[in-house]
């Protein structure tokens, strides 16, 4: 299923299918097992594959995120890069809506998710970066079809997590558990909880010494064949140079670059 919403949202989201299938086919290189699996997955994203009970949950959820994008309820969220300057604490307001139409991913994004999940089947999930819970509920809609797996997902802004929460059970979610504080110090907690992962997206803290201090934290945690997903790996060079580096590490299986996502496949060391 295809949710029309205007020609720029089309054209850009045409842009990401042609890069799935891009690097589809460069997964042909890998000569492994997980690489002919992560091609099949970016191969149904292409297709906007979906059964009836998959559309029936993928509907809930765009509908949902599209309702958000109209609301006008007020929250607070906590600006780190000021925080980081002033050495204080600092607060911007947003409308959700805002919030939704800005920081959280349109249909296709969350659709890729949805697909790896699907398909890869992990059990124990995280996510790095929940603001109000829009790619959480995509994620979770993959783990509730799976018929097993739980996420846990962390956010620096209180009113955004309690927010995600609200949604989540709105929409009928009881897999994802949220989790309060900066990723600094609650990563550390939630990693212990979970003991082992098997599939993580990273979507917040656009920084690339942030994002490979977080790969080097969450790696010794990662099962065989456990799917790495990050978020904007062209943000900037250094984003870009952080995903370069991920994908050179010596755990690394296969890996596909997804233009705005970078999903790759890692082994225990
Ligand atoms: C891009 S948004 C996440 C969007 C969400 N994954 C979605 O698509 O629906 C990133 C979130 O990370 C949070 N964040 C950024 N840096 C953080 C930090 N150092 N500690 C905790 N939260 C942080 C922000 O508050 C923001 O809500």
């Amino acid at each position: 299923m295809y949710p029309w919403q205007s020609p720029k949202q089309a054209a850009k989201d045409i842009w990401f299918i042609l890069h799935a299938r891009r690097a589809s086919r460069a997964l042909a290189r890998f000569d492994q097992a997980p690489a002919s699996q992560l091609a099949l997955a970016l191969r149904e994203f292409a297709r906007f594959s979906a059964d009836a009970p998959e559309r029936e949950w993928l509907w809930r959820c765009e509908r949902f995120r599209q309702e958000l994008c109209g609301s006008e309820e007020k929250v607070r969220m906590r600006n780190f890069g000021k925080e980081a300057e002033t050495g204080q604490l600092h607060f911007d307001e947003y409308t959700l809506g805002e919030l939704c139409r800005v920081g959280a991913k349109p249909y296709v994004w969350n659709f890729l998710l949805f697909r790896l999940i699907r398909s890869f089947r992990p059990l124990r999930c995280l996510e790095i970066g929940t603001s109000i819970g829009v790619s959480t509920s995509f994620q979770s809609a993959a783990l509730t079809l799976n018929g097993a797996g739980t996420i846990e997902t962390l956010e620096g802004s209180e009113d955004l997590s309690r927010a995600a929460d609200r949604h989540l059970s709105s929409l009928g979610i009881s897999c994802a558990r949220g989790y309060i504080g900066e990723f600094q110090v609650t990563l550390p907690e939630v990693l212990r909880v979970m003991g082992t992962i098997d599939y993580a997206f990273i979507d917040g803290h656009l920084e690339p010494t942030a994002t490979l201090r977080y790969f080097e934290m969450i790696k010794p945690y990662l099962s065989d064949n456990a799917l790495y997903v990050c978020s904007w790996i062209r943000w900037s060079e250094g984003m870009h140079s952080a995903w370069n580096k991920i994908i050179a590490d010596p755990c690394v299986v296969c890996y596909a670059d997804v233009y705005k996502y970078g999903v790759v496949v890692l082994n225990k060391k």
